[in-house]
């Protein structure tokens, strides 16, 4: 069995690769433009952010984090 561990430098390390390339989950889900998305724990709003660059309407989305600091998408 492998043994995944994720500390605090490698965390680190892959959340930046996360937010140099935030479109990767939406092109994963096949989201386009008009679909409505759920953007869960949704933190720094990268993903709801790269939706309006792709041309969302910012009514299909809603941001939901339980940190108050989290982007107002
Ligand atoms: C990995 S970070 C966010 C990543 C985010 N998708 C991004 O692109 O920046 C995880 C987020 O989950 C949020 N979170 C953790 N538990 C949560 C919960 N029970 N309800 C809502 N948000 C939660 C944290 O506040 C944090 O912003």
């Amino acid at each position: 069995m492998q043994d995944f561990r994720c500390t605090t430098d490698h965390y680190a390390t892959l959340y930046a690769r996360w937010l140099a390339r935030p479109g990767t989950l939406l092109d994963l889900a096949g989201y386009e433009p008009g679909q409505r998305v759920l953007d869960l724990c949704g933190g720094t709003g990268a993903v709801s952010q790269e939706c309006l660059r792709r041309g969302a309407n910012p009514s299909t989305i809603m941001l939901v984090d339980l940190n108050p600091r989290c982007s107002e998408a």
